[in-house]
């Protein structure tokens, strides 16, 4: 049913090749492999310029007849979801593939008896339980988009992005344990939802038995609408291009973008490339320490393993609790053989010691992943030696939100790997580099903006609500090229080292966080009067948060004021966006027509202010000299 693999180095160049050449026979053939409930007509339109990308044109299928219904017969009792409870004293679950399939069958009734239809946004904001899953698939079964929001985000930041998608479910759950904390979940939902008149229903799953308030004909509780419901439900005929799901991400203006992916080609090309990047073989137990709130865990915990067949590992905690051992005790007693994680998790596993790394058997290793961010040489052979014992590859994997999937990235042990490059593009991903004169540069040995020229299936179709957005963000700044807002540089050998972003986001801990909404977050706080954000190289997160901030009165106690600054950020941002450094300044520098010069304050915030370059078209160049000074 599988296609092969791709098993060497010079298979990988001729299947390069070849999707270069031929890409719609390519991903036909690919495409092949899926169960439709009607094959497409024609494999590909597009048109960058508007931008208008089509892909398995006149298909119909549904995705979840992919991770679940094809698998039953032939593994029906092997465990698709492992799920690992935050508490060690707590068991942990497993579900088979016919378990979660008729999981998912009844929270599909259930979500159709408290009124979803096919096209409805339903809003997830759960902890990371199996539940979760069963409710993402549950959406897709019925041709509903969902919308999950990582339990991490504040209330403001849960009914904008509800409001942003006019959802009319939502479905959350009493808190989520994290580490010794408790989330309040539903009590965060109960504020969220004082501003969100398109919800009608909220469902509720008891996971931390947690002391919440019912709104009686608003609020339901999973269990109950599990026992009401039939055990069958036919999948929805979907169209390919439907979309699947609507994931929110920060831009460098403005709100977060609803990123919009289609079912056909994002299943198509998560199966894929899970399958070739990790070289997942059949029987492997596979774990992404990522959250379902963000892409990784759609992309890498939920679709490509289930399509995929394989057993993937669903973490609820953090990997500091009870200690800093407890990923490894986890690949131990699990015998983990592919493991996925962030450079930020492994800087700071490193810094807590060996002590917490010996202890375990790591034996069951076989392939090592980061994604997220670049991972620096020094975490890179740390983890190459204490974790992989100098015998597994590791895959840097690049990718963002609005790729769907990995695009740069060597596949484990078949491609060569250098440490800090994601290496080469996948089989269908044609990417290039672009100067600052809007050229593309020829040849190995260069550095500019990363741009990717050609359609590839998983590739966001739009932002929600805004298909203009969508179009200046990623279409209009170099003709008929999908601009990634990264730097990179391509080595003598055409390796591609990506160098960070070239626009105004930050890359914090692998979360990606928009100047623009920190900023604004900080404005709000009655004695500040303006705020620049940029990042700062930072030993665990890669880069810090560094806010300089104008106040309108002198600050009485500056810690106070930095620490109820901060708080505001987590209230309507969320902790994650909360600032490392705030320094108090009386400007900040602008150039004549207005615009604060980042560029400026990165390098002081970098400690790096003897080198500020050319600032010969700043307005008043005083501040500059007041902030060097006052830098922290
Ligand atoms: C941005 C996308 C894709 C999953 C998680 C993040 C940065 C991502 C790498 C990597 C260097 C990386 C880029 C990218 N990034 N992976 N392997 N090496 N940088 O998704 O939140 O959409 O962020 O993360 O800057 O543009 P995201």
């Amino acid at each position: 049913m599988q296609e092969k693999k791709i098993k060497d180095f010079n298979s990988y160049k001729k299947e390069y090749e070849r999707s270069v050449k031929f890409p719609e026979k390519f991903w036909e053939e690919k495409a092949n492999n899926f169960l439709w409930k009607k094959k497409w007509d024609k494999v590909l339109s597009w048109d960058f310029t508007k931008p208008d990308v089509k892909w398995f044109i006149g298909g119909q299928l549904n995705i979840t007849e992919n991770c679940l219904d094809r698998h039953l017969e032939k593994r029906g009792s092997q465990i698709a979801i492992k799920w690992i409870s935050n508490n060690t004293d707590e068991p942990n679950r497993d579900l088979s593939y016919s378990q979660l399939h008729k999981e998912v069958c009844k929270f599909s009734n259930v979500l159709k008896k408290n009124g979803a239809k096919k096209g409805d946004r339903i809003c997830l904001y759960m902890p990371m339980v199996p539940e979760l899953a069963i409710a993402v698939l549950a959406c897709a079964r019925i041709g509903a988009i969902h919308s999950v929001v990582f339990a991490g985000f504040s209330a403001k930041s849960l009914s904008d992005r509800i409001n942003d998608a006019n959802c009319n479910i939502l479905i959350t759950a009493d808190g989520a344990f994290r580490g010794d904390k408790i989330t309040p979940l539903k009590h965060i939902s109960d504020e969220a939802m004082q501003n969100t008149p398109s919800i009608d229903k909220c469902i509720v799953l008891k996971s931390t038995n947690s002391d919440i308030n019912i709104k009686s004909g608003r609020d339901v509780w999973w269990k109950d609408e599990m026992e009401k419901v039939d055990k069958n439900c036919t999948a929805e005929t979907m169209d390919s291009e439907d979309p699947l799901f609507i994931l929110y991400t920060s831009g460098s203006t403005g709100k977060p973008k609803g990123i919009v992916h289609s079912i056909a080609g994002y299943m198509v090309y998560t199966e894929f490339s899970f399958r070739n990047v990790f070289q997942y073989n059949e029987g492997d137990v596979y774990w992404c320490t990522a959250d379902i709130g963000w892409i990784t865990g759609h992309s890498y915990i939920v679709y490509g393993p289930l399509l995929s067949g394989a057993t993937t590992i669903m973490f609820e905690g953090v990997p500091t609790y009870p200690d800093a051992g407890r990923f490894w005790k986890i690949v131990e007693e699990n015998k983990v053989n592919i493991f996925y994680t962030a450079p930020t998790a492994i800087r700071s596993l490193e810094a807590k010691g060996m002590e917490f790394v010996t202890p375990y058997d790591l034996s069951s290793l076989k392939v090592l992943g980061t994604v997220g961010e670049p991972i620096n040489e020094d975490a890179w052979h740390w983890y190459d030696k204490e974790i992989g014992n100098e015998n597994c590859p590791i895959v840097d994997t690049w990718w963002q939100t609005e790729t769907g999937g990995i695009m740069i990235s060597n596949l484990a042990g078949v491609t060569p790997s250098k440490p800090s490059f994601a290496t080469l593009p996948l089989p269908g991903i044609q990417a290039c580099l672009i100067d600052e004169n809007g050229k593309e540069l020829e040849g190995n040995s260069v550095e500019g903006k990363l741009c990717i020229e050609f359609p590839w299936p998983s590739m966001a179709r739009t932002i929600y609500g805004d298909h203009n957005r969508f179009r200046e963000t990623y279409f209009s700044a170099f003709k008929n090229k999908y601009f990634t807002g990264d730097g990179a540089l391509r080595d003598e050998n055409g390796m591609y080292k990506i160098t960070g972003r070239v626009d105004d986001v930050l890359i914090v801990s692998g979360h990606n966080l928009g100047t623009a909404e920190i900023e604004s977050a900080m404005d709000e706080y009655e004695n500040v009067c303006e705020t620049a954000i940029v990042s700062f190289p930072h030993a665990i997160k890669g880069n810090g948060v560094y806010a300089f901030v104008i106040c309108h009165e002198e600050a009485g106690n500056p810690d106070v004021l930095r620490k109820e600054i901060n708080d505001l950020v987590t209230k309507i941002v969320g902790p994650i966006a909360k600032a490392d450094k705030i320094q108090f300044v009386s400007g900040l520098p602008k150039t004549r027509s207005g615009k604060i010069m980042r560029r400026i304050l990165r390098k002081i915030a970098s400690g790096d202010s003897e080198n500020l370059g050319d600032t010969s078209t700043l307005l008043d160049p005083s501040v500059v000299e007041e902030i060097k000074l006052g830098s922290l």
